[in-house]
């Protein structure tokens, strides 16, 4: 507890003999004399806190799910990742109509090894079925009891074993005549010393058929740096398809996510979840984009797709994923849906080319909240979830602002006219927000929400977070801050964005008569090889880092769950004076231009109430590497009583992080406060974010 009852003059800070060098290097602190002071106005309520005001965002980027959420363990389980490149525009191209991938002929499938000398082939002379129109031929001739025959799997980075855990193994397979089996499903270490579990599993045919089996392990470490196994000790010729590991996941939902992940976010309690995208629900060719119709019904249905991002996607994790991961979190859902334009620019103009796509969109939001008598609905109820979704937000499209085309105006226009005539009730949110130019953003229609985008250092987001305070009010559109984040620290944010991050978010809940919904992006990153080919990632500062055993929350998750836990209900309003300021040097673009020497606060604050408890909830950002006192005077409340807390996130350094080594190096620690009152100083310390509870009459 660090209370200052009396008033201290603040020792300046005084710069000299600064060399050019020295101001280039970003930030010098510069000389204060008056103590800061914050009031809080707590008569005075400017908004309803908006109860969607946090949520998450979400893609697949960064293995965010197949390697990440999604508790599948095989790597390319269904031996797609191959495909060749099949680019199709939009005018030849039909989105009624389903384009096959092709293979070359005569290659072992990536991720897959070959076990005791049998040869693998990718094989599209034997498909499962149309979707999945390849499959991997294994050539096990020399298979012997001594020496078994058959592939090997390393998972994303990794297969994870963890003591006395059951895992479900599945597959479809077919033999050659003559082939008699069994097959034998191992979890082994990959130097292969070690078997932590096996089955066997017989009566392999000339025929397709599912087979199942379960890996118990026993009482061993936990580990990652194992191989999936399925070999045979007789010789013969198998054909394997959609290869499946599963380890319990959360909630025991089938094909469902990972509990350590889903835990984190569950703690964080998001309110929304804006899916699938992000540059995902673009894709980077119309048959690329994110064809919820191909993302439904059972997996061994869905033919996967080439991701924006890199790599091939199995759409295992499809739209009735989406929608179980925002029932298991207890999020509501905010649907992207593809408005025609995608990331190499190929765009149609409104009108009938672009109406199919429109038609999409409109069943597709059938799918999320239709009921049995829909046909969408009624294929949502078979694919296991029997509910509607409580549906509110449609976005429309993806960061539209890159198509200078000028089409989306009218894009917009066909897809809003179609949804308000058949959902009057939903909002609908134009991808173009107030940040971009004003002949990017839309004119024919007034959207009920503009999403707007910041990825910017921690200065510029300090120096930004302003920005909301001045924002005109008349304009009945409201903002969704779809995307942003301090983007300082790799894979994920260190302290400094976290830093940014909460000076960001309290300006955007000072403004929550306007800015009614946001969320950070991205979400995840598979921390296991972050550079070079075939990468984990594609995209720094991510919120969740984790391999294919551990997870962890960066310091802007644990600053964003503080935010997210002190939402209160009430915005209450305040007014700052003497707020101490740094000088950040903005270099120009790319290093060039004119250098611009920015005056940049670094205390940051905000103030809501939560009207059930009658608590007053003060958050106090203090950016500096020196500790700051700050005196907050209450006003419009008869009494705030002595006791209260203090939550404090703080780092000695601001380029101090978690990693997977260090999960817990910097976390939230709550303090017992005494000698509060409706007026009181307090010291905060350097680099550090401060959540006050106050009791209040
Ligand atoms: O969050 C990463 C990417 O940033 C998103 O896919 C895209 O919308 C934005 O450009």
């Amino acid at each position: 507890m660090n209370i200052i009852k009396s008033l201290k003059p603040h020792r300046a800070s005084t710069i000299s003999a600064v060399s050019i060098s020295a101001l280039f290097a970003a930030t010098v602190a510069f000389a204060q004399t008056d103590l800061p002071v914050i009031q809080v106005q707590a008569d005075k309520v400017t908004a309803k806190m908006p109860p969607t005001f946090y949520g998450l965002m979400t893609e697949e980027i960064n293995f965010a799910y197949e390697g990440g959420l999604y508790a599948e363990l095989i790597r390319n389980r269904t031996f797609k990742s191959d495909s060749l490149p099949q680019p199709i525009k939009p005018d030849v191209y039909d989105p009624a109509k389903y384009y096959p991938a092709q293979f070359a002929t005569n290659i072992a499938p990536r991720f897959w090894n070959s076990i005791g000398g049998a040869a693998l082939m990718l094989d599209t002379n034997a498909p499962l079925n149309d979707a999945l129109n390849v499959s991997l031929k294994v050539d096990a001739a020399e298979a012997s009891k001594t020496s078994p025959a058959g592939v090997a799997n390393g998972g994303y980075w990794g297969i994870p074993v963890q003591p006395k855990m059951t895992y479900k193994v599945s597959f479809f397979a077919k033999a050659a005549p003559g082939f008699t089996g069994p097959l034998t499903a191992s979890l082994e270490s990959a130097d292969g010393k070690t078997v932590f579990a096996s089955a066997k599993i017989s009566g392999v045919t000339g025929e397709w058929k599912k087979f199942e089996a379960t890996l118990k392990t026993k009482s061993v470490e936990p580990s990652k740096d194992n191989v999936f196994k399925l070999t045979t000790t007789e010789p013969g010729t198998i054909w394997l398809q959609q290869v499946s590991l599963f380890p319990p996941t959360f909630k025991n939902r089938p094909n469902g996510d990972r509990a350590d992940i889903s835990q984190l976010l569950t703690d964080a309690q998001p309110k929304f979840l804006r899916f699938p995208g992000g540059n995902y629900v673009e894709g980077n060719n119309f048959n690329e984009r994110f064809n919820w119709k191909q993302m439904v019904g059972p997996v061994a249905q869905r033919p996967g797709h080439k991701s924006c991002w890199g790599y091939w996607s199995t759409d295992g994790f499809g739209l009735p994923e989406f929608l179980g991961w925002c029932q298991d979190i207890g999020m509501e859902p905010v649907l992207a849906v593809f408005a025609g334009y995608t990331l190499n620019r190929d765009h149609l103009t409104n009108g009938p080319a672009l109406e199919p796509y429109v038609q999409e969109a409109l069943e597709e939001i059938e799918y999320v909240t239709g009921d049995a008598s829909t046909k969408w609905g009624a294929q949502r109820i078979k694919d296991g979830y029997p509910n509607p979704f409580p549906l509110r937000y449609v976005e429309i499209g993806n960061e539209d602002f890159f198509d200078r085309s000028g089409s989306y105006d009218g894009r917009f226009a066909q897809f809003y006219d179609a949804i308000k005539a058949k959902y009057p009730q939903l909002k609908i949110i134009s991808t173009v927000g107030y940040e971009q130019p004003e002949n990017l953003r839309v004119h024919s229609r007034m959207p009920d929400l503009v999403d707007e985008h910041y990825y910017r250092s921690e200065e510029e987001m300090e120096a930004q977070s302003f920005v909301y305070d001045t924002r005109d009010r008349s304009n009945p559109t409201k903002i969704f801050v779809g995307e942003w984040a301090t983007r300082v620290g790799s894979p994920t944010p260190s302290m400094a964005g976290a830093l940014g991050d909460a000076a960001w978010m309290c300006g955007m809940e000072r403004n929550a008569d306007i800015v009614l919904m946001h969320c950070y992006a991205p979400l995840f990153v598979n921390v296991s090889q972050v550079n070079g080919t075939n990468r984990s990632m594609q995209w720094a500062s991510d919120l969740i880092g984790y391999d294919a055993l551990n997870s962890y929350g960066s310091p802007a998750y644990y600053a964003q769950k503080l935010f997210s836990l002190h939402q209160g209900d009430e915005v209450l309003a305040t007014k700052a004076d003497n707020l101490p300021t740094y000088q950040w040097v903005q270099t120009g673009r790319r290093g060039g231009g004119q250098a611009r020497t920015n005056e940049v606060k670094s205390v940051f604050y905000s103030a809501t109430r939560d009207t059930k408890s009658g608590k007053i909830i003060v958050k106090i950002v203090n950016r500096a590497d020196t500790a700051q006192d700050v005196k907050i005077d209450i006003a419009g409340v008869k009494s705030v009583a002595a006791k209260g807390t203090a939550t404090v996130l703080k780092a000695a350094k601001r380029t101090e992080t978690n990693t997977l080594k260090e999960p817990q190096r910097i976390v939230p620690v709550t303090e017992k406060l005494k000698d509060l009152g409706t007026s009181f100083t307090r010291s905060y310390p350097p680099c550090s974010i401060t959540i006050l509870e106050l009791s209040a009459k």
